[in-house]
């Protein structure tokens, strides 16, 4: 049943104009090298100690000692840069993936989507967009800290906050994804999650960079970084503008909950936005705008129903974006303008990605993963 309402979404959406960003023709591969230059960097730092404890006493052992600190640092500085040497990686050994193997990790992603079609509303799309936003949407500008890199969410302190309830879900549906590609890092793979999630619920394509490493438990954000949906414009603005948000981005992003449902177990909201929850369109401007919402009689937090089927909910947050002037008019274009939401989602959803993520693949070469319906 799940399988034939996507069949038929799908091809409602391959009839449809789509929006394709011009680097889907334009984008170059390249290797990233981050995660693996980090690595030997670290390794590098050991050499200098043991020279300057045995200066002023020279033995054997000491130039011995030297010898080998040198030959140890020179097979580092080959490790790191085997291409100065007249070898490549493939010659070393050293597994350098490339926009192929990234292929895969997404196309295995895919075909999990497709297989675990028992779960809420017929996807893990969704949960596992969320988790991708929730990794990101800690980066706090200021302090250049929080954002997807490292994917601290693992740890106890930061998995247990209050905002990301219920995401373990999609941490273990890519557990055997992590175990099929083990030379992926989980902060790559949980945004490449993020990406195909998109492009599977038949959303913009979504440009990609790899090169995020895993990090300690010392990197996990403090609590109160994500956003609170029982509040009003100014924290909405406040927590996107630590981000480096403006107004555009917080409505385009917002989009999102056209997406997935509330969970009572969760989040303590219950329901839906939309009556697609598996395909991305703009439903949910439309609905904001053309539904009558009120308040919801229920023991639950405060949210809104429409009043008509009492099937769809929103949060104190979404009604904002049609409280708030200056969030109504992007509502209002979102909802006029599919293609154009579908651009700025698109940007803003691979500016948050990438937030505090010290990459080395270049701007321009971002990559454009091909969807299983391409
Ligand atoms: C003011 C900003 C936001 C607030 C207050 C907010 C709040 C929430 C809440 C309370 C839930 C329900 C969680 C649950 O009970 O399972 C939810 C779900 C969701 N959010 Fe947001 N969110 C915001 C922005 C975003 C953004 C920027 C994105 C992505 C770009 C996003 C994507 C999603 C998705 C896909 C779900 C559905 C998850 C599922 O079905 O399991 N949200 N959000």
């Amino acid at each position: 049943m799940a399988s034939a309402s996507r069949s038929f979404t799908r091809a409602l959406r391959t009839a449809a104009p789509s929006f394709r960003t011009t680097s889907t023709r334009s984008a170059r591969f390249v290797a990233p090298q981050q995660a693996f230059r980090q690595q030997h960097q670290r390794r590098g730092y050991a050499s200098g100690e043991p020279n300057d404890k045995y200066e002023g006493n020279p033995s054997g052992l000491v130039y011995g000692a030297g010898a080998l600190a040198a030959v140890a640092a020179g097979y580092g500085v080959y490790l790191m840069n085997p291409q100065w040497f007249g070898q490549t990686a493939k010659e070393t050994g050293v597994f350098a993936p490339k926009f192929d193997d990234y292929q895969k990790v997404y196309n295995h992603i895919a075909k999990r989507l497709e297989e675990h079609d028992d779960y809420d509303d017929g996807s893990y799309g969704p949960v596992l967009l969320r988790l991708a936003w929730h990794a990101s949407g800690t980066y706090d500008k200021l302090t250049n800290t929080g954002g997807s890199n490292g994917a601290t969410m693992r740890f106890a302190p930061e998995g247990d906050h209050g905002a990301n309830a219920g995401l373990k879900a999609a941490r273990d549906f890519l557990e055997p994804v992590k175990e099929a590609f083990p030379w992926i890092s989980y902060s790559d793979l949980w945004i490449l999650a993020g990406v195909a999630s998109i492009q599977e619920m038949q959303g913009p394509k979504i440009p990609y960079r790899a090169g995020r490493s895993d990090r300690d438990l010392s990197f996990c954000t403090p609590d109160g970084r994500l956003p609170d949906a029982s509040q009003g414009a100014s924290h909405i603005r406040a927590i996107f503008g630590r981000m480096g948000f403006g107004d555009k981005e917080m409505v385009a992003l917002s989009g999102a909950h056209a997406l997935g449902r509330c969970h009572t177990d969760r989040s303590g909201f219950d329901g839906p936005w939309t009556f697609s929850p598996t395909t991305l369109t703009n439903d949910y401007y439309k609905l904001l705008l053309e539904e009558r919402w009120s308040y919801k009689k229920w023991t639950g937090p405060k949210q809104f129903e429409d009043v008509k089927t009492k099937s769809l909910m929103m949060l104190p947050t979404d009604m904002e974006l049609i409280r708030d002037k200056s969030f109504r008019a992007y509502t209002e274009k979102y909802a006029r303008d599919n293609e154009a939401f579908f651009k700025d989602f698109s940007e803003a959803v691979t500016t948050l990605f990438e937030l505090g993520v010290p990459f080395t693949q270049p701007e321009d070469q971002r990559w454009v993963f091909k969807s299983s319906f391409d």
